[in-house]
């Protein structure tokens, strides 16, 4: 399977997706890495992977629909069989989620349908929750609303600061997403009529 994945930043999760298909774990290839900032160190990683990469900058486009027309045509370059959102801090408009339906996944840093959104640690701190987490879900148009496929829990502890709760959450990130996507590179994975579904089975 072709994989394409979009990052923003650091791309943690997009070197243990590249490690995995490295290894074997996940049938598939990342044939590509998008970034809309280019100072982005997962690029670097892509590059010391030998996978192609692109530059997509907000800056060269008057709106969030010119952007994401353009955005369209270059994914689509790709072949894409699974696009993996990893760290993609923009919001996609509804003709491109509707294009991807059901071969797009997000990474959330919480435990969905809980905090949607930005500052997910810190909202979950001051909230008083002893639990906190991560979510892998096919993208709707509902931003951090579609099906859940995969969750992984942690605990938060007593004085917390949301850099030590965001650190627990992104080793289990890290375990989670390259298993979805292995799922997905399996012919195991589905959306249908808004539910995400495993060896045919509703999550
Ligand atoms: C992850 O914590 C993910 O949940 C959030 O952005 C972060 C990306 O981290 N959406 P990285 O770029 O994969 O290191």
């Amino acid at each position: 399977k072709r994989i394409l994945v979009l990052i923003s930043g650091s791309g943690s999760n997009l070197q243990v997706i590249l490690d995995s298909c490295t290894s074997g774990r996940i049938p598939g290839e990342v044939v590509g890495v998008i970034s809309n900032k280019a100072d982005a160190y997962g690029l670097v990683r892509a590059k010391e992977a030998g996978v192609a990469t692109s530059v997509l900058a907000q800056q060269q486009f008057a709106n969030r629909d010119d952007y994401d027309l353009a955005l369209q045509a270059l994914m689509a370059d790709y072949k894409p069989d699974l696009v993996v959102l990893a760290g993609f801090m923009r919001i996609l408009s509804a003709p491109l989620v509707r294009h991807f339906a059901g071969r797009m996944i997000n990474i959330h840093p919480s435990l969905l349908p809980k905090y949607q959104g930005l500052h997910t640690h810190q909202r979950a701190i001051d909230a008083g929750d002893e639990e906190h987490g991560a979510s892998v879900h096919f993208v709707t148009e509902e931003l951090d609303g579609g099906p859940v496929i995969l969750q992984a829990r942690v605990p938060i502890f007593d004085g917390d600061d949301a850099d030590e709760v965001a650190a627990r959450v992104q080793a289990q990130e890290h375990s989670i997403y390259p298993l979805v996507v292995q799922w997905f590179c399996e012919g195991r994975l589905a959306m249908q009529e808004g539910a995400a579904l495993l060896d045919g089975a509703v999550l």
